[in-house]
């Protein structure tokens, strides 16, 4: 195995059509008031203020989980401090001895799953099924980006030069990172930010996401008892303008990597660039205006059974989620047909409940975003079909709608909406460019039998993550390295061999002997 594909020991998974595993599930969702979570800066290993707010359920608001604090600039200070001060010696370890230690953390990970799925089902409100998926993905993330630091930060590279000289390159941690992570993947995407900068020789500041505070905590105390020095991780929840902006503006970082909207990644760069100091490296991967295109030679039932996934699994909380789908005339009809008929089939509600297809959406705000999305649907395009939303907690059913083209959507919708445009094959550059024109480039589908349909469709629409006659979502570490372009992000691609470059400096050495 090379860096292409290290091999890796994949974290099981849960079947919770088997009774067993039902029993954990419904053991492990039911938190007593006891077993509360609590979150807040926690520095040099310390959860430094009372946790007093209150967290509470996307599906029920009036059930609080938790209760979390916010990182004060006093807390940020002296992260940094502690962070700089430990980072040097973390570098020098070397790549083997970190790998070691994020070797450590994937098997926590691991051996927690059950208490995690739960805690991302009623903090975040996801599946019980996404839960799975994402505790297994961070579980990769360590043990993948673990294979790597091995790899790249271990010997240096030795280079040609004339007789009498040596000369080398060696890859070197950065010194303090500030991780800024969305609350859609609050745990794989906050633990592979982290393990990635960790894993490059860096201490980490984590900035969670605001709605997901506690199963942040959570994974933070698991990397410092899984062997982390205390002082290399700090994390430091609040809001992004806050307590974000505190940590980008502040003189002691040495890199930002962030995850989630395009427009806080624009304000997160342009705060960089009104820095006086160091230039540094920001890491972005942001939103998408994803498509998928089918031709009439796709197959019914393994189109609609992707798009069914692709726009309405996670609630279509993804970044990578599909948000248009273009149709040939001539089958549209039968196509939004079955599609119609498989919404009807999705089962909305509780996300603990093992048979929920859809869960809530985060949060009041985004069901009203999405509200206010529809309520221009309905005036300025066709509603095709509606799911119906269960009473109380902030969902948001499935909808799909027929609109003209790509451009009606000037930015991403992050939810389950589904947007049909169709197409007469003969305009397919004009209909694809006015997609790529909205300058996104992150997934990318299409379901075709003729390989020259894919490929014209992957030269006109530019994009990270290309599938073909699969689903568009659930990129697998080292399988799918996951990252877009123009819009849509800076890379480098999570999960992918080159992930730890930009996180690492490059220093060479030339001696005369
Ligand atoms: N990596 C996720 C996916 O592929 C999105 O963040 O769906």
């Amino acid at each position: 195995a090379d860096i292409y594909g290290p091999a890796r020991r994949n974290p099981l998974g849960r079947d919770y059509s088997l009774v067993e595993a039902r029993g954990l599930a419904a053991k492990t969702t039911v938190l007593t008031a006891g077993e509360r979570e609590t979150s807040g800066a926690i520095v040099q290993g310390r959860l430094i203020a009372a946790a007093s707010d209150p967290v509470t359920s996307p599906a029920d608001r009036g059930r609080v989980i938790g209760y979390a604090s916010t990182a004060t600039p006093a807390d940020i200070d002296r992260a940094i401090a502690a962070a700089r001060a430990a980072q040097p010696g973390w570098n020098r370890l070397g790549g083997a001895g970190r790998a070691a230690v994020l070797r450590a953390m994937g098997d926590a990970l691991e051996a927690e799953m059950d208490p995690l799925i739960a805690l991302l089902s009623l903090e975040a409100g996801k599946t019980l099924n996404d839960g799975v998926a994402e505790v297994r993905e961070a579980v990769d993330f360590c043990r993948y980006y673990a294979d790597l630091a091995e790899r790249q930060f271990g010997a240096a590279t030795i280079l040609p030069g004339p007789v009498g000289e040596t000369n080398q390159l060696e890859l070197a941690g950065r010194g303090v990172f500030a991780c800024i992570s969305p609350w859609n993947f609050p745990l794989a995407i906050f633990t592979g930010q982290i393990a990635a900068a960790l894993a490059a020789g860096n201490a980490v500041l984590a900035k969670p996401a605001e709605q997901t505070p506690l199963v942040a905590a959570r994974a933070v105390r698991l990397f410092h008892k899984a062997g982390l020095d205390p002082d290399l991780l700090a994390l430091l929840p609040g809001d992004g303008a806050t307590v974000g902006g505190a940590i980008v503006g502040h003189a002691g970082i040495d890199g930002v990597a962030f995850t989630g909207g395009t427009e806080t990644a624009w304000a997160i760069n342009r705060q960089l660039a009104a820095r006086n100091g160091p230039i540094i490296p920001f890491i972005a991967e942001t939103g998408g205006l994803n498509g998928m295109f089918v031709d009439t030679t796709a197959l019914r039932e393994q189109v609609v059974d992707d798009v069914i996934l692709s726009a309405f699994g996670s609630a279509g909380q993804r970044c990578s989620a599909l948000r248009l789908l273009f149709v040939p005339h001539d089958s549209a009809d039968e196509l939004v047909a079955t599609l119609k008929g498989a919404m009807e089939a999705l089962v909305i509600g509780d996300p603990a409940d093992p048979a929920t297809d859809v869960g809530p959406v985060i949060d009041a705000e985004a069901k009203a975003a999405l509200a206010a999305h529809r309520e221009r649907l309905s005036r300025e395009a066709v509603i095709l079909h509606e799911c119906a939303a269960p009473e109380g907690g902030d969902f948001f059913a499935p909808l799909m709608a027929e609109i003209p083209a790509a451009d009606f959507l000037e930015r991403e919708v992050f939810g389950p909406i589904l947007h049909i445009v169709r197409y007469d094959p003969a305009d397919l550059a004009k209909v694809a460019g006015r997609l790529a024109a909205r300058g996104y480039g992150l997934t990318l589908g299409v379901h075709s039998r003729i390989e020259r349909f894919a490929e014209e469709v992957r030269e006109l629409v530019p994009a990270g993550n290309v599938y073909v006659n699969r689903s568009i979502i659930g990129a697998v570490v080292g399988v799918q390295p996951f990252g877009g372009e123009g819009l849509s992000g800076t890379g480098p691609k999570a999960g992918g061999p080159h992930a730890l470059l930009r996180y690492a400096t490059e220093r060479a050495l030339s001696v005369n002997i």
